[in-house]
C-alpha cells in the first residue's frame, strides 16, 4: 500500500513512525514533513490546503491511502476532493470538520444531541455580547466562533477581560474567526482527551491522554499548543470513558449521521471531569498533538489497519490491541516559546539517543543543513517514551529529553504530574 501523509509536525512524525511498522505499508510519502520524517519517510512539497494539488499529487504518485493530520485541510475540503477521485482517505468532510472549525455549530450539536456542555451563549453583535457577560458575571469564557490556532479562546476570570476581549474579537483581532462569538460557563474540573475512531456509523476508543497546555511548570503561564501529554489518564476511568461515549461521542455521532454528514475520521473530545461527570469542552476533528505521539507509541503499526478500517467504513469488525502499558512525551521548544522566539538554533546530541518500539524523538519543527539538525519552530521535539508505569516512561523519557545537546530550548521537568503525585 503507497500512503501520503499531510502535515509536518510532531504529530505526523509520530504517524508516520506508526505506519512504517506496519509490513503493508510498502511506500510512504509526507508532505510537507520535516527533518525527523525524511529520516523515515520521502518528504514532498505540496500546497496541503488545495484538494486539487493533493488529489493531482497522489494520482502522480499512485498513492493508495491518504491520512490527513491538521485541521486545516480538513476545513478546506481536502478529504472530500479526495473522496470524489476515488481515493481513500482518512479524515473527515468539510461539512463534519465544522465539529471543529465553528464552536457555535458544536454547541448547537450538542443541545440537539442533549450532550453535557458548557452552558453558552452565540454572538455576531459585540452589545449584546456584552449584555450577557454583565447578566452572566466572570469567571467566564469567550471564544472566537472560527479557527484561530488555539489563541481564540480567552478565559476572563474578571468582568472587564471578558468585555475587552469582545472589543477585541469584534475589532478583528482574530480576523473573520472572531466575527462571531461564543461565550461559555466557566467549568471546573480536570481535563482530559478521549480519541476515538469514526467510520460515519461505528465508533471505536483508542484510548485517552492528557495534555500540559500552560508553558510552565505546576500549570502556570500562558497556553500553548501543548508541552507533554501522556497515555492513559488515569482521570479518564473506564467508568467516565462510558458514559463519556454514551452521553457525548455516540449522540453527537448520531446528529450527523442524521444530518447527512457522518463523520469520518479520529474525534477528539477534550472532556472537563468533574464529580465523576464528564462534560464537553470541545471537539478537534484531528489527533491532538502532542497527544497524538503518545497514543501512537502505544499502538504501534496497527494504528494502520485501524485508520484504514475508519476510511473503508470496517470499524465494526475491527478492535484494540491493547498492551498494559504508558505513554509519555515531553515538548522541547524554543526560548521564547509561545512567545516570539530565535529560529536556527543546533540541537546535537540526537544521534546517540534510543530509536525503537519504546523510545522515539518525534520531530515538530527542525531542518536539516549541511549535516546539523536545526530548530525552526515553536515546539521542537517531542521526545517520547513508553513503559510499563508512568514512571518508567517517564524516568526514561527524561533521560532522554537531558541527553539532548540544545541550549536555544526549554521544557517542563513535571510532564505527567496529576496522575503521578
Ligand atoms: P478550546 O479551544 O475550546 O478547547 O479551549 C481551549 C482551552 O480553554 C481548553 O482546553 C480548556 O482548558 C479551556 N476552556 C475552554 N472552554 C472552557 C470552559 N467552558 N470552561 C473552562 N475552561 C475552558
Ligand atoms: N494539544 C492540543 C491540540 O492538539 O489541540
Amino acid at each position: 500500500m503507497n500512503i501520503l501523509i499531510l502535515g509536518s509536525g510532531g504529530r505526523e512524525h509520530a504517524l508516520a513512525w506508526a505506519v512504517m511498522q506496519n509490513p503493508k505499508c510498502d511506500k510512504l510519502i509526507v508532505a510537507p514533513g520535516n527533518a525527523g520524517i525524511a529520516q523515515i519517510a520521502d518528504c514532498a512539497t505540496l500546497d496541503i490546503d488545495s484538494g486539487g494539488a493533493v488529489v493531482s499529487f497522489a494520482e502522480e504518485n499512485a498513492i493508495d491511502f491518504v491520512i490527513i493530520g491538521p485541521e486545516a485541510p480538513l476545513a478546506a475540503g481536502v478529504a472530500d476532493r479526495l473522496r470524489e477521485a476515488g481515493i481513500l482517505v482518512f479524515g473527515p468532510s468539510e461539512a463534519a470538520a465544522r465539529l471543529e472549525a465553528s464552536k457555535s455549530f458544536t454547541k448547537e450539536v450538542c443541545d440537539v444531541a442533549k450532550a453535557p456542555t458548557a452552558g453558552y451563549g452565540h454572538f455576531t453583535d459585540a452589545e449584546a455580547a456584552k449584555a450577557y457577560i454583565r447578566a452572566e458575571g466572570a469567571p467566564i469564557v469567550v471564544k472566537a466562533d472560527g479557527l484561530a490556532a488555539g489563541k481564540g479562546v480567552i478565559m476572563a476570570f474578571d468582568e472587564q477581560t471578558a468585555l475587552d476581549a469582545i472589543d477585541d474579537m469584534f475589532g478583528g483581532a482574530f480576523g473573520s474567526a472572531g466575527a462571531e462569538v461564543v461565550i461559555e460557563e466557566f467549568m471546573e474540573g480536570e481535563e482530559a482527551s478521549l480519541f476515538v475512531l469514526c467510520d460515519g456509523e461505528n465508533i471505536l476508543s483508542i484510548g485517552s491522554a492528557q495534555d500540559h497546555k500552560r508553558v510552565g511548570e505546576g500549570d502556570t503561564g500562558l497556553n500553548t499548543g501543548g508541552m507533554g501529554a501522556y497515555s492513559p489518564a488515569p482521570v479518564l476511568s473506564a467508568e467516565i470513558e462510558a458514559r463519556s461515549m454514551e452521553e457525548i461521542i455516540k449522540p453527537t455521532m448520531k446528529v450527523m449521521a442524521d444530518r447527512g454528514m457522518p463523520y469520518q475520521g479520529v474525534l477528539y473530545a477534550g472532556l472537563m471531569i468533574k464529580d465523576g461527570q464528564p462534560r464537553l469542552v470541545e471537539y478537534n476533528v484531528r489527533f491532538g498533538d502532542p497527544e497524538c505521539q503518545v497514543l501512537m507509541m502505544r499502538l504501534g503499526g496497527q494504528a494502520l489497519d485501524l485508520m484504514q478500517a475508519a476510511a473503508e467504513s470496517r470499524l465494526g469488525e475491527a478492535q484494540v490491541n491493547w498492551a498494559d502499558d504508558h505513554a509519555i512525551t515531553v515538548v522541547m521548544a524554543a526560548n521564547g516559546y509561545p512567545g516570539s522566539y530565535e529560529k536556527g538554533s543546533e540541537i546535537k546530541g540526537l544521534s546517540a539517543l534510543p530509536e525503537d518500539s519504546s523510545n522515539m524523538v518525534f520531530h515538530a519543527g527542525t531542518k536539516a543543513e549541511d549535516g546539523k539538525v536545526l530548530a525552526t519552530g515553536g515546539r521542537v521535539l517531542n521526545v517520547t517514551a513508553r513503559g510499563e508505569s508512568l514512571q518508567e516512561a517517564r524516568d526514561r523519557a527524561y533521560a532522554m529529553v537531558d541527553a539532548v545537546d540544545w541550549p536555544g530550548g526549554f521544557f517542563r521537568r513535571d510532564i505527567g504530574w496529576r496522575a503521578l503525585d
